[in-house]
């Protein structure tokens, strides 16, 4: 199978008033042609950033440092021209922020069939079609009058399911989705949760799906990372993950679920404290402060993020210190 993404030793560092915040720190990941993989972790931890600057979308004081591959290419040394050959055609975003992507002075009909035309040869009439279709796929009702409307006149859900439409519509290679359900209700959620693994049945599209909800990465994804911090906790197959969680941060998390813990009989959890301040991160390993299984070493030493028997990437002392780890048990 081929490698679609390859992000290598990655970083993110914003310039503010108060001095450089160090936003994702010396991330990698692969990613194969059909696969998918979920990203989670708590507000502020890194993870629409790291794909916004895939998509050269990073904020004007934001500099990232490191590779991302896209079939071999570095997107973080590409032109725009060149960006914008493969944004929204061969690698599409569906954002946090639905205005992000919409442009308020455009009908829809026009946002959406320019691409088809100027990147896939459709003609006008096709592209008319096609986009009528995709919306209706997304669960828009009375597609064909609604793509001539404006997005402000359409309510949020479903500026939401046109911007997942629009998405959709060249058929990406790889989507990246931050986020792409929150603002929908349960029944259109799981329809668009269907249709996105429909797609990657049919089409071997790969997809990277941003989200809180652990309950879609489980139905979804083959890999799982956690992000904590800024920084990778845990990261690896999403069966080995969900059934034997190593880091502290991924048990609270996967404990505080509801539908899984009624499942693996265990009672509801809630992560004692809040998300790191970036600008003053604990020193060593930043979940600390929360952390149950805290040794010496971490609040003095970053712990690595390192392969445990499973193949599971954890960055935990706890875990990769077996004597303590025993003494702890
Ligand atoms: N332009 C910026 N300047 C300084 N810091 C920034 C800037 N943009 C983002 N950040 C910081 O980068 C960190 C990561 O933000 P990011 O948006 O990736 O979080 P997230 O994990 O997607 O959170 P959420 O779940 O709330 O969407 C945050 O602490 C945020 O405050
Ligand atoms: S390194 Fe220490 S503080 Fe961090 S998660 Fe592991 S045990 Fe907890
Ligand atoms: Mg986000």
């Amino acid at each position: 199978m081929d490698t679609i993404l390859e992000i290598k030793n990655f970083s993110i560092e914003f310039e503010t008033p108060e001095g450089q915040v160090l936003a994702v720190s010396n991330m990698n990941v692969a990613l194969k042609k059909g696969q998918s993989l979920g990203v989670v972790g708590e507000s502020g931890s890194g993870k629409t950033q790291t794909f916004l600057a895939l998509m050269g979308l990073l904020a004007k004081n934001g500099r990232c440092s490191g590779q991302a591959s896209f079939y071999g290419h570095d997107l973080l040394q590409m032109s725009v021209e060149q960006l914008n050959q493969i944004r929204g055609v061969k690698m599409s975003m569906i954002f946090q922020d639905p205005m992000t992507s919409l442009n308020p002075y455009l009908r829809v009909s026009r946002q959406m069939t320019e691409v088809l035309i100027e990147h896939k040869n459709y003609n006008k009439k096709d592209a008319l079609e096609k986009a009528i279709h995709m919306l209706d796929l997304v669960g828009i009702p009375d597609p064909s009058r609604r793509i001539h409307m404006y997005s402000h006149e359409f309510s949020g859900g479903m500026r939401q399911r046109v911007m997942i439409a629009m998405a959709l519509l060249c058929e990406p290679d790889l989507l990246i989705a931050d986020e792409p359900t929150t603002a929908l209700d349960v029944t259109i959620q799981a329809q668009i949760l269907e249709l996105l693994d429909e797609l990657k049945q049919k089409l071997g599209m790969s997809i990277v799906i941003i989200t809180h909800d652990l309950g879609v990465v489980a139905g979804l994804c083959d890999q799982v990372m956690v992000m904590y911090g800024g920084r990778v906790a845990e990261h690896g197959d999403v069966q080995q993950i969900f059934y034997h969680p190593q880091h502290p941060y991924t048990q609270g998390l996967l404990q505080s679920m509801p539908s899984l813990v009624s499942e693996l009989d265990q009672a509801l959890y809630s992560i004692p404290g809040h998300p790191p301040n970036l600008q003053s991160l604990p020193a060593g390993c930043a979940f600390n402060p929360r952390c149950a299984k805290c040794i010496d070493a971490c609040s003095q030493t970053q712990p690595e993020l390192l392969a445990v028997a499973s193949g599971t990437m954890v960055a935990c002392h706890h875990v990769h210190t077996p004597h303590v780890a025993e003494n702890l048990s």
